[in-house]
């Protein structure tokens, strides 16, 4: 594929494609490194990109969609990955969590940062698909304050995968469940297949309220414009719009 961009190193894929969309580099070009010195993840977090251990990627896409659509890509790309990885480590049980973690057993295992283009600029509107999976991570390679959150493929399959086979795979996933996203109905198919892997599903959980107001619910699921429902404790229902949904102690790793 020559519209592949592999690197020794860099400071954020995310940046690197987006820099090429806005030159007009077409739908599927890709950048992946080896190693990130500024990875970035959603909410303004860093992504930890140790040298060889993980997957860092991001995706150019230029969808047959309208701009309100975009914000769906997020579960889209989830679901994915999540099937590649499910397709790669059969025997180790994948969730994902609302609205872009890879789980497993309680431990988040990847991560995706979509990145859109401004509505207001000129050319195709187009988004960076980014994704991080800890493929190969050891314990010992998580920042400290990482260790008990973080997983791996191969510290939950003690199996280590070849990253750039697992980029190739993900990279025709992508592109295909995109392709589906684009039909008519297209991403209530992508929504179906993405409950039926929704960790939060049931679950008792805490959310931040734009006005700062923690509220503790039991999640209903995404809705159809991918926003996550959740009813609280005296039975109204929440639709979440971002930010950070925490599970409760009792139904974590559940
Ligand atoms: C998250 O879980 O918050 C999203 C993490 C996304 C990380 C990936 S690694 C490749 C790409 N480049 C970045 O700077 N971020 C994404």
């Amino acid at each position: 594929m020559d519209n592949i961009f592999h690197l020794i190193s860099t400071v954020s894929t995310n940046e690197d494609a987006y820099g090429l969309a806005l030159k007009g580099a077409e739908h599927g070009t890709a950048v992946l490194a080896d190693a990130q010195h500024g990875g970035k993840g959603r909410l303004g977090r860093e992504w930890a990109s140790p040298p060889g251990t993980g997957l860092y990627c991001s995706i150019v896409i230029r969808p047959n969609l309208p701009f309100p659509e975009f914000p769906k890509l997020t579960l889209t790309a989830g679901l994915a990955l999540c099937t590649v990885i499910e397709r790669l480590v059969p025997t180790v049980p994948f969730g994902l969590k609302w609205p872009n973690d890879l789980y497993c057993n309680g431990r988040k295992a990847g991560g995706i940062l979509v990145e859109s283009s401004s509505p207001l600029g000129d050319g195709d509107p187009f988004a960076v698909v980014g994704v991080g999976v800890n493929v190969n991570t050891r314990s010992d390679d998580f920042p400290v304050g990482l260790r008990e959150k973080g997983t791996s493929l191969l510290m939950e399959s003690g199996n280590s995968l070849d990253i750039y086979k697992l980029f190739e795979k993900l990279h025709v996933s992508l592109l295909g469940h995109i392709g589906v996203h684009e039909q008519q109905d297209g991403f209530a198919e992508i929504l179906k297949e993405w409950r039926k892997r929704d960790l939060l599903l049931g679950k008792e959980m805490q959310w931040l309220t734009s006005d700062k107001k923690v509220i503790v619910g039991r999640g209903m699921g995404p809705d159809g414009n991918g926003q996550l429902l959740a009813r609280d404790r005296e039975g109204k229902v929440h639709e979440i719009l971002s930010g950070d949904v925490q599970l409760f102690e009792s139904d974590q790793g559940k």
